[in-house]
């Protein structure tokens, strides 16, 4: 089936197979290799990719259900929150991190001074298997002071 849709602001076109999961046409088909496959059952939220503003697994969701849509996945995301995550050491074998960001940019467009309680909320969806989670919501709350300092210089 023929599918259009915008990916980090690009329009792509491309006729895919109607059984082909999101996450394999992204990866194989699209090279965006920052979307990974833990689990494959929506548990782990290393596949997360943003979907008309929304946090969503891509192992869940199939390609043609991406037609018509605004994708964002790690590489359409501002650096600010890439750097936060490094700042705050939140990175340790990184398989995660990509499905930590995004759920991170979804949660910072709604809520740009989020409490710890929204930040815990937001990142529910993702595991992490090296370490707990108190650097990852530092990185969270970096970010989002990046962000309202570049707001304040705009
Ligand atoms: S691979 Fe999709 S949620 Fe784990
Ligand atoms: S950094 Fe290794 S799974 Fe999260």
């Amino acid at each position: 089936m023929k599918i259009k849709f915008t990916l980090n602001g690009q329009t792509i076109e491309r006729d895919v197979p109607v059984y082909k999961r999101a996450l394999d046409f992204l990866r194989d088909d699209l090279k965006i290799t920052s979307v990974k496959e833990g689990c494959g059952e929506g548990e782990c939220g290393a596949c997360t990719i943003i979907v008309n503003g929304k946090n969503v697994h891509s192992c869940l969701m199939l390609a043609v259900e991406l037609d018509g849509k605004e994708i964002i996945t790690l590489e359409g995301i501002e650096d600010q929150i890439k750097d936060a995550y490094v700042e705050a050491g939140a990175i340790q074998c990184g398989f995660c991190t990509p499905g930590f960001i995004v759920s991170t940019k979804v949660l910072l467009d709604k809520h740009p001074n989020p409490s710890e309680e929204e930040i815990k909320e937001a990142l529910e969806g993702n595991l992490c298997r090296c370490t707990g989670y108190v650097k990852i919501i530092n990185a969270v709350k970096i970010a989002s002071s990046y962000i309202k300092g570049s707001e304040k210089n705009d």
